[in-house]
């Protein structure tokens, strides 16, 4: 046998070997993945948990409480939280999701300013993987853009508000409405649902209606203009939120009116400035809506990346609050 014969043997040979020692190497896999069930990913934890929350800003007590709440949550369950303020602007909020999307977060949280224009960047986050849970807020997309929604039923809230109203006033009234952010979930909701009821009392007309949204500044600014244009006649207040009220309360008191009895005030959310006003009995009842979302949205993040079932709506639990026992529930809330 030619010298170059016997080399091309002993490469063929030496090929055979090692393919068939291949076949019997146990397949490599990391570390995490050897524990898991044949064909499961492995279960996350909070401590391996990323999350992105991109926050509409800090307009009102309300928010400020939901901030904390979610900061507070992250910080005790060990989760990695990265948040934006987004200073009440959409394409910040949409900035920030993008941000998070090159960022590879496990969740995304938003709750959206406006109920309009998310489709795209949304779609963005689905391509990427990305689950989009909406906290507080709903967006005006296809169910299929986002996991779940966690908030309040806010066209309740308005039925409400307008329920206490009617007996605040007796079924008789002239009433003013500040509505919240144009174009946003609460403030769409919470102007029908106070309607469906007035529907019942053909007596309680609301004769102005405008937007404060959701500031304490702009709630005072507006209601000042109210009062310019309807003065007396103005015998009660509708306040899709309890800063805008507050705002409205001193420009009543500036213009030498008593607000909680000359005016009649309900408004939305129960947050500590709303008890406060109500024992010093300027405002009249406040609706309550939870800001305290930050436990139950980072325990829902964890069954979304674990691929759990969810609900598409998980409603919140809320009450109603009066003058008369202010006092005592105060010292019970937590914001
Ligand atoms: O989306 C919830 C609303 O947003 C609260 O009622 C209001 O205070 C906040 O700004």
């Amino acid at each position: 046998m030619k010298f170059s014969n016997v080399l091309l043997l002993v490469a063929i040979s030496a090929l055979l070997i090692a393919a068939a020692g291949c076949d019997q190497q146990p397949p490599v896999v990391p570390a995490q993945q050897a524990t898991a069930a044949p064909g499961a990913r492995p279960k996350k934890t909070y401590q391996d948990l990323v999350v992105g929350y991109a926050q509409i800003g800090a307009e009102s007590e309300w928010r400020t409480a939901n901030t904390i709440s979610v900061k507070e949550a992250a910080a005790q369950l060990g989760v990695e939280l990265k948040f934006v303020d987004g200073q009440q602007k959409q394409e910040n909020q949409i900035q920030a999701i993008r941000t998070f999307i090159a960022q590879k977060v496990d969740v995304i949280g938003v709750p959206p300013v406006v109920e309009t224009g998310w489709d795209e960047v949304f779609k963005e986050a689905k391509d990427a993987g990305i689950p989009i849970i909406l906290v507080d807020r709903r967006a005006a997309v296809s169910g299929d853009l986002y996991v779940t929604l966690m908030g309040s039923d806010f066209v309740e809230e308005g039925r409400n508000a307008a329920r206490v109203m009617a007996k605040l006033m007796n079924g008789k009234a002239n009433i003013v409405e500040l509505v919240g952010t144009i174009d946003s979930a609460p403030a769409n909701d919470r102007y029908q649902g106070f309607r469906e009821v007035l529907r019942d009392y053909p007596n309680m007309k609301i004769i102005d209606s405008q937007s404060g949204d959701f500031t304490r500044a702009k709630g005072k600014q507006v209601m000042e203009e109210f009062l310019r244009r309807h003065g007396n006649e103005i015998n009660a207040l509708y306040a899709h939120n309890d800063d805008m009220a507050i705002g409205a309360i001193q420009a009543i008191e500036e213009a030498g009116l008593k607000p909680g009895t000359d005016i009649k005030i309900v408004s939305i959310d129960a947050v500590h400035g709303a008890f406060e006003a109500m024992i010093a009995g300027k405002l009249n009842a406040t609706v309550e809506c939870n800001p305290l979302l930050g436990p139950e949205f980072l325990e829902m993040a964890l069954k979304v990346v674990n691929g759990e079932p969810v609900p598409k709506w998980v409603p919140s639990k809320e009450g109603i609050f009066f003058p008369d026992n202010a006092k005592e529930v105060l010292a019970t809330r937590k914001y």
